[in-house]
Formats: C-alpha cells, sequence, structure tokens
C-alpha cells in the first residue's frame, strides 16, 4: 500500500502557495496511491478549502482521499459570530461533500490497515524549559509585540490544555476502537506530536512560540499502542523524517512561499509530497 502525505498549503497566503496547487495535484496524480492525506493548514476561508479538497477530487486520482484540519482552518477570521467547534463540524460536511474522508471525525480502515487523526492542539507541554515565562504569559500568545495569530482567530470553547487533551482523548478513543480488527495503524494530526520534532533556535521569540507546536500527550497516545508506525503531521514548515521509538515521524509541508523555492513550483511539489510504502 503506497500512502502520500502533504500539508500546508495556505492558499491564502502568497500567490506562490496558490501557483502550486496544480503542481501538487500534478505530482498526486503521478505517484500512483494508495491513500492520499492531507494535514491541514489549507485556508481559512471554507470556501476556499472546499475548492482546495474539490481540485482533487476532479482530478484524475483514484484512491481514498483522507484529511485533518489544521488551526488555520479552524480560524473564524472570516466568521466572527461562531466558534472553532462549529466552523470544525463545517469543515467535516465540507470534506464529506468533498470526497474526502473527516478523519477527526470517524477512523478510516483499507486493507486491515487503520487510519486514525487528529488536529490535536497544544497545552505549552513543548514550552522551552531554559525559560521561565508563565501559564499566563503563554495563554497571551504573545511576546514582545510578536503575536501567534491562533489568539485572535481560533475561538475554542475552553482552554489551551483542555482543547489539546480533549483531541487527544479523541484520538485515544479511536485507536481503541479500532485495534483489534486491524494489523497497523497510522495517525495523522495537524499538529507536532514529539517535542523533538520541534527546532530551538535558542532565541526569542522564536522559542516562546515552540509553546504552540503541539502536545507530548499526542505522542504519548501514539507511542504506547504498538500497533502505530507512523505519525504523519503538519504544523511545522520544515520536512521531517524522523525514528521516535517504534514510529516514524513524517511531516512534509509546503509552507509558506514567500520567497520562490530554489527549483521550480512541480519539483518543489514532488519533493513536498512524502511517499512511503507499507
Ligand atoms: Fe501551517
Ligand atoms: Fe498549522
Amino acid at each position: 500500500m503506497k500512502i502520500g502525505v502533504t500539508s500546508d498549503l495556505h492558499t491564502d497566503v502568497t500567490p506562490l502557495n496558490k501557483q502550486i496547487l496544480p503542481h501538487i495535484v500534478e505530482a498526486v496524480e503521478k505517484a500512483g496511491l494508495d491513500i492520499f492525506i492531507l494535514a491541514g493548514d489549507l485556508s481559512p476561508n471554507l470556501l476556499e478549502l472546499a475548492n482546495i479538497l474539490t481540485v482533487f477530487t476532479e482530478s484524475s486520482l483514484n484512491c481514498p482521499k483522507l484529511f485533518v484540519p489544521g488551526n488555520h482552518d479552524i480560524w473564524i477570521s472570516e466568521h466572527p459570530d461562531i466558534t472553532s467547534e462549529q466552523k470544525y463540524e463545517a469543515i467535516t460536511a465540507v470534506c464529506r461533500e468533498c470526497d474526502f474522508q473527516p478523519l477527526d471525525a470517524m477512523p478510516f480502515v483499507k486493507d486491515g490497515v487503520g487510519f486514525c487523526g487528529t488536529i490535536g492542539w497544544y497545552d505549552y507541554s513543548f514550552r522551552p524549559k531554559k525559560y521561565n515565562f508563565s501559564g499566563q504569559q503563554y495563554a497571551s500568545k504573545q511576546l514582545s509585540g510578536s503575536v501567534w495569530n491562533d489568539s485572535n482567530y481560533a475561538k475554542w470553547n475552553g482552554t489551551d490544555p483542555e482543547i489539546a487533551h480533549r483531541f487527544e482523548n479523541k484520538l485515544r478513543e479511536q485507536i481503541r476502537s479500532i485495534k483489534d480488527s486491524v494489523s497497523q495503524i497510522i495517525v495523522t494530526t495537524h499538529h507536532v506530536p514529539f517535542q523533538e520534532c520541534v527546532q530551538s533556535r535558542g532565541t526569542l521569540p522564536w522559542d516562546f512560540f515552540s509553546a504552540y507546536m503541539g502536545s507530548q500527550g499526542l505522542g504519548k497516545t501514539c507511542l504506547e499502542e504498538e500497533l502505530v508506525t507512523h505519525v504523519l503531521f503538519g504544523h511545522t514548515h520544515t520536512p521531517i523524517h524522523q525514528q521516535i521509538g517504534n514510529v516514524t515521524a513524517i511531516c512534509s509541508p509546503i509552507g509558506y512561499l514567500h520567497q520562490a523555492p530554489t527549483c521550480n513550483l512541480s519539483t518543489y511539489a514532488q519533493e513536498r509530497l512524502t511517499c512511503f510504502e507499507i
């Protein structure tokens, strides 16, 4: 079974992020996949998100397509009267309309392989221990004039640790619900499941914002079930392929294209579609 994953298309951020979309579709079409996974951060605009999913659905890709939303997807910047929970529900509906499996809503099983997923969130457990910022400071998501934009646009009914634990519990429940009927489990999250995958620069404010990368509980949930062999994620815009215990951790993001990549867009799209066989 050949699985392909990419994430963080961010088509609203730069013209190049929009221009690269057909190249990503072409890379996916040519890859001969049995499963295609998008690990979140397409666009805060629900219509644009739907349009992106539709482009894949209308392509010659002929395999199951799985999706978990990213933090930018649940932003309510264009719908300030709703909560992120409501946006999240709307995304689930859009996914189904566009023939993508919303992994958050339900695990997916193909040929005895289980696919579980969640957006995940952060509980500040990835905060760098060498700094002594308070919990209140991390909750403010601001440091020295730099702002983590979830503070403006992510509106959950709960604190960040509560939301992170809500999604960790949902993932644990998904894994529990399928583990007796599958031979292997692939987990997809948007937020980063392992602190080992978070890069420190040793400078502020960068290191402060590590607190918003993910949660230790996400990775722990994956490591405690031996059937989980791969954890795919997005959110950090640096490609990662790393072994953590029994789990292969893969992040394969497009990221912000404020500057043109050194290779052409077609090559870049191919490079940022990570494919692997199980
Ligand atoms: Fe992103
Ligand atoms: Fe993200």
